[in-house]
């Protein structure tokens, strides 16, 4: 059952009933300022940081689910509704909400008035914009009054959550004319405010919530709004909103069109008054004067709209299969822009202030990015390795405003520092900046201790050497990529956190995941210590790779498919002596993208294991059987009931993993399987069972042993998003750029039998017209009419385009 459908030209989905089995949300924002808003205009907004800079209140997990946004009210004639539906929850007679490429827009009509509320926030602006227009549907003339609704964070998002004996006396505001400021903690250590304004004269205002809603009232049943009349009430305390009045005039047929803006502003410390107690207005009028028109904020919606042109055209595929590319040409990159820009910080999953930028997680995020922005990417590499420690290891997490290693979390995932080889090689295979390696970057952010960033690839590469265990694999520390298997955690008290309890200290735990990585990541490693000169670097880190895949071949493997690790104790996990976790996925998937065991066969039969055992109709579950129940020794894996999150739950993140190890192996087929299976275009037929949007990747679906198989959960900011384009793009559709040039060798399988791609890198473009036998054997490339041998096709000035006939 489907609640929408995709309208690829306008790039678009658009949701058709409001009664979505959950918020169906979008993102507002690509680069400083960005806002969440579900498909009834509820969500929430901030600057960078959506803990600390965070301009509007949103309660998480509220009841019902999605309440507080930026709200609409129509009133007419005694009757009020809100174009979303909710929070009012009045009957539409027709309702649509388009979610866009940083846009949303909600449609209501009611009784002759229809309302469409778009939302964006304008490139290099940090201010949301709301574009409310009002249209008389009906035969009479009409006089509604339309009301706006924002309720204020009182900036630190957790803290204003808590922190009530203090909080309910702070909010302060300033009205002027039709703009609101709020400005608690202006007064002392803030110099910003945020700014809420209509380009229109206003009949009346209020900003304070208890006189906007009355004191018994919820958001769907405003007393103002049910009155028809504003309080014209400012906030002193308890909880400062936002709120106009407009009296909209209507003769039948007849539009109006109001520009609401919600920004937020910042003033030099020596200028923060215009006088004693008066907020510095200059920089808000300067932001308001570019959004006073509907003509300017038209404009600014084209340049958004040319904005992701120009981005979603540097990888575009024609197959036949339209699912196959609205998610290739369209939602797939977008939710990996997306992933860029919050990490894992804010959805309605993530509450935003919990998690910053995750070392690994960035890092990944930008496997899928680095094509569209590649500047960003290289800002980001630097940013990240500045949160290195010295002796390579890396801080879990670093928070976006300061840009700074999180204490709380502190290091000890010994897979962190080699994700900082992986992103920073993707990097530099996209853009040819070879010269990043030799910026320098400091340790821990600090200026004294700094190095070229090569040497933090280095020390990256190298504590994995340091830190090896008995049988010569990785130890893991904490965890590696799978932040659940804590094997050195040990925690039998309630509430403690799987993440940062170490109750033991062993130097036993070992990884074979993180030595699939490291095989992995070696040769890209060797190649950037060549380009640096390094010669000998290069060829010892090839030697200790190869020694690794000896020891994982030696040590690592199970007889069918590959170990998971030795636990504190020495004893296997995921192996078939265990009672449970007798196999997971992780070390089948990267070891097999490392090239571990191919030539021997290996590879094939931990390909056929996970078929076997862990592939089901939703995806492939992280681990068989699930654990039942609770392992000291393993730590949260264990912990979850099973068949959810990395107990048995589809991980959608490392399915890909096993996408493109089946390409390692020649098996188009079964990675094109697979892909079809998690890609959200394709289960959007079943969103009754899938529940969360159709358009982007959920971090899990509900494994077998779940009473809810099927059911996604953690939409959005998931590493799903850029291993999935990364598989898709990269492996089955062939498509990828290497130091030397672009590789062309599809493996997708008979399902597709020709395609075209048009790639654009390091400023040239490639045409590709691909004719698919699906032979299973390397592909034979015709380079602007001449064969060449292999795949490899070497790069051409930037300016040139060339044609490729592929065959495969
Ligand atoms: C989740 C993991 C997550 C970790 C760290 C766990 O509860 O299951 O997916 O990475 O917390 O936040
Ligand atoms: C989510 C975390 O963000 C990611 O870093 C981790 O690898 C996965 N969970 C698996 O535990």
């Amino acid at each position: 059952m489907r609640f929408g459908h995709f309208d690829d030209a306008a790039r678009e989905y658009v949701i058709e009933t409001p009664r979505t089995p959950y918020p169906w949300i979008n993102y507002l924002g690509t680069e400083e300022f960005f806002g969440l808003v579900s498909h009834t205009g509820g969500g929430y907004c901030f600057y960078r940081d959506a803990r600390m800079r965070r301009l509007t209140r949103y309660r998480y997990n509220n009841v019902p689910t999605d309440v507080g946004g930026r709200y609409y009210y129509v009133h007419d004639g005694g009757d009020f509704w809100t174009p979303g539906w909710a929070p009012v929850k009045r009957e539409l007679d027709s309702y649509e909400c388009r979610v866009g490429l940083s846009y949303t827009k909600i449609t209501g009509e009611r009784k002759g008035i229809r309302t469409e509320v778009l939302y964006f926030v304008p490139l290099g602006t940090t201010a949301e914009v709301h574009r409310v227009t009002v249209k008389n549907t009906s035969k009479a003339a009409k006089s509604v009054k339309l009301f706006s609704f924002v309720e204020f964070c009182l900036w630190e998002a957790s803290d204003d959550q808590t922190n009530y004996q203090r909080n309910l006396s702070i909010g302060e505001v300033e009205v002027d004319g039709s703009t609101i400021y709020h400005k608690t903690e202006y007064r002392e250590r803030r110099n910003h405010y945020a700014v809420h304004s209509v380009n229109a004269k206003v009949a009346g205002f209020d900003t304070d919530r208890e006189s906007f809603l009355g004191p018994w009232n919820g958001f769907a049943e405003p007393q103002v709004v049910a009155e028809g009349k504003s309080r014209n009430s400012v906030a002193s305390g308890w909880s400062p909103i936002g709120s106009h009045q407009l009296a909209v005039d209507l003769a039948p047929g007849e539009e109006k069109t109001f520009v609401f803006v919600l920004g937020y502003v910042e003033n030099p410390v020596a200028e923060k008054w215009e006088r004693p107690g008066v907020v510095n207005k200059k920089p808000a009028r300067e932001l308001l004067a570019r959004f006073q028109t509907t003509a300017q904020v038209d404009a600014a919606l084209v340049a958004l709209r040319e904005y992701w042109t120009e981005m979603l055209s540097k990888y575009t595929v024609k197959s036949g299969d339209e699912r196959l590319d609205r998610m290739v040409n369209i939602w797939n990159p977008y939710q990996c822009m997306v992933t860029f820009n919050m990490s894992r910080s804010a959805s309605y999953f993530e509450t935003g202030i919990g998690r910053g930028m995750g070392f690994r997680d960035s890092n990944q995020d930008l496997l899928g990015f680095v094509h569209l922005i590649p500047a960003r990417a290289r800002e980001r590499i630097l940013d990240i390795a500045a949160t290195q420690k010295p002796d390579g290891s890396a801080y879990h997490q670093y928070q976006p405003l300061t840009k700074r290693g999180n204490n709380d979390i502190g290091s000890g995932f010994n897979d962190d520092p080699l994700w900082l080889i992986s992103g920073t090689a993707a990097y530099v295979k996209e853009s040819g900046d070879f010269g990043i390696l030799k910026e320098t970057v400091p340790f821990d952010n600090d200026p004294k201790d700094a190095a070229p960033l090569f040497e933090h690839l280095k020390r990256s590469f190298h504590h994995v050497l340091h830190n090896l265990g008995p049988h010569g694999l990785p130890l893991i520390g904490r965890a590696d990529w799978n932040d659940c298997l804590n094997l050195n955690c040990f925690s039998e008290s309630p509430g403690e956190s799987f993440q940062t309890t170490g109750n033991r200290t062993g130097r036993t735990a070992e990884s074979v995941f993180i030595a699939g990585l490291f095989v992995h990541v070696a040769p890209d490693y060797a190649a950037l210590a060549e380009a640096m000169g390094f010669g000998d670097e290069a060829r010892a880190a090839r030697e200790h790779a190869a020694r690794m895949e000896k020891t994982v071949l030696e040590h690592g493997w199970d007889g069918e498919w590959f170990l998971r690790a030795y636990d504190f104790f020495g004893k296997k996990i995921g192996s078939k002596e265990c009672e449970d976790g007798q196999i997971l996925i992780e070390s089948q998937g990267y070891c097999v993208m490392a090239g571990i065991g191919v030539a021997s066969g290996h590879a094939k039969k931990a390909l056929d294991s996970v078929q076997d055992r862990l592939e089901t109709a939703h995806g492939i579950v992280l681990n068989q059987p699930a654990y039942k129940a609770y392992h000291v020794e393993l730590g949260e894996i264990s912990s979850y009931p099973p068949g959810y999150k990395e107990n048995a739950g589809i991980f959608c993140h490392n399915n890909p993993w096993v996408m493109i190890a089946e390409t390692v192996i020649g098996r188009g087929d079964r990675a094109f399987a697979l892909y079809k299976k998690i890609a959200p275009a394709y289960r959007e037929e079943i969103s009754e069972v899938h529940r969360l949007e159709p358009y982007v990747y959920a971090q899990m679906i509900a494994g077998k042993d779940a009473v809810r198989h099927g059911e996604a959960k953690n939409s959005w900011l998931t590493g799903t998003a850029a291993w999935n384009f990364v598989a898709i793009s990269q492996h089955i559709l062939g498509v990828r750029p290497e130091l030397e040039g672009l590789r062309v060798n599809p493996c997708i399988g008979a399902g597709v039998p020709s395609f075209t791609i048009v790639r654009k890198c390091r400023g040239a473009e490639y045409r590709i017209a691909v004719t698919n036998k699906a032979t299973g054997k390397p592909a034979r490339l015709v380079v602007d009419g001449k064969s060449i041998d292999g795949t490899l096709v070497p790069y051409a000035k930037a300016g040139a385009v060339v044609t490729i006939g592929c065959e495969t």
